[in-house]
């Protein structure tokens, strides 16, 4: 569990630099999660939707193995296929598992300094050899006469080649890579940018629950619960002794057999309670060290959409809660859009629409 406080990083990895690349051209948003793939394009000119699609992984595809890129790679390939999108230049986001996100104080350096400065300054901040990882800084300002702060976000060279190799057999550009936290950031500063309250953005994904504290659209608190619907599918498997697309299907869909209805609830209620109860944990470890509360949450994540969850959460946590909908502000074409299709899909979207916000030009 990490407590920083940060202004919102901008671009926090940029593994490649393509100077001719130049200019307003938004970059594809791929929001690669454990379990469904997400793909979002949004026009250059503003906040309308020009594409989105999902894809549910093939059962084996691990983003932890490199071993089974194969099965990411041609899913990728299918579903950009299937969208038939022909820009290729992509932002895709690392989880905060993979990602170190520090702030450090150094002796104070003119900018064109800095890029080596960083270097000798950041080796004492992390647990790896500077050779082992890619870095990005920002500055945050001046903390004294002869010092500076400044915030330095670190990943592993191996997890960023593996991301560019992916993506780039997938026929794509990766430009670049963002934390996934900052991806969901951005994506509620656009959408909503309510400076007034606390909010709690919890993303509630398959394989992990990513909560972020916002103050002032600002994200001072970050933790990441290892948990969510993959889990939620294993209990399914054990009680009913099913296979996994089996329990996932049930999950989903709901069970053909009446009699499984309560035990399948039961599963849910425990479950969602163990899910409460780490937030609940999480949220009250923010509070404590922090003068004002939370005044919010705002719920994502594909496992946000289990009926109930939403009063559950409202009950036990005792604050209002919502889910994230960008499309008071994101407009669509009507007749390339199923306005049903894109209700289901609005939980799955806020990551990978942080991601399309980048444009190609920023630096
Ligand atoms: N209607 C639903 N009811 C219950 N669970 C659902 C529903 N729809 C999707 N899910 C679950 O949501 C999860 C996928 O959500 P999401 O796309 O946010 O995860 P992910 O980004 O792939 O995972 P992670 O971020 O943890 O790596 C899966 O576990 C899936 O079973
Ligand atoms: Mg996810």
């Amino acid at each position: 569990m990490r407590l920083f406080k940060i202004p919102i990083i901008k671009k926090l990895l940029t593994p490649i630099s393509l100077g001719f690349l130049t200019g307003e051209r938004s970059l594809l948003g791929i929001d690669l999660g454990s379990h469904t793939l997400k793909i979002l394009e949004l026009s250059d000119k503003g906040l309308e939707l020009v594409n989105f699609g999902m894809m549910t992984l093939p059962e084996g595809a691990d983003l932890e193995d490199p071993e089974k890129d194969d099965l990411i790679i041609s899913t990728i390939r299918k579903l950009i296929e299937q969208l038939n999108i022909k820009k290729t230049e992509v932002a895709v986001c690392l989880s905060i598992h993979h990602i170190i996100v520090k702030k450090i104080e150094i002796p104070f350096m003119e900018k064109e300094e800095l890029d080596e400065g960083i270097i000798a300054e950041a080796e004492q901040h992390i647990p790896y050899n500077l050779q082992e990882v890619n870095l990005d800084y920002q500055i945050l300002g001046r903390s004294s006469e002869d010092k500076m702060d400044i915030l330095i976000a670190v990943a592993k060279k191996e997890v960023v080649e593996r991301y560019m190799a992916l993506f780039s057999e997938a026929g794509l550009r990766p430009y670049v890579i963002d934390a996934e936290t900052i991806a969901l950031v951005n994506a509620y500063e656009t959408f909503y940018a309510d400076r007034s309250s606390i909010v709690a953005l919890i993303d509630i994904g398959a394989s992990k629950i990513n909560l972020i504290v916002l103050e002032d659209l600002f994200p001072i608190f970050n933790a990441e619960i290892p948990t969510g619907g993959k889990y939620l599918t294993r209990q399914i498997q054990d009680r009913f002794n099913m296979n996994y697309a089996q329990a996932e299907s049930i999950k989903i869909n709901g069970p053909s057999d009446n009699t499984l209805i309560q035990p399948l609830q039961d599963i849910f209620t425990l479950v969602i309670n163990e899910w409460i109860t780490k937030i609940k944990r999480t949220l009250r470890f923010f509070e404590e060290n922090h003068p004002k509360a939370i005044d919010k949450l705002i719920l994502s994540g594909g496992s946000s959409r289990i009926k109930g969850l939403t009063d559950l959460f409202y009950k036990e946590i005792k604050k209002p809660v919502s889910t994230f909908d960008p499309f008071k502000k994101l407009k669509y074409p009507s007749e390339k859009f199923d306005a049903a299709y894109l209700e289901y899909s609005v939980p799955q979207m806020p990551i990978a629409l942080g991601l399309a916000l980048r444009k190609m030009g920023e630096k």
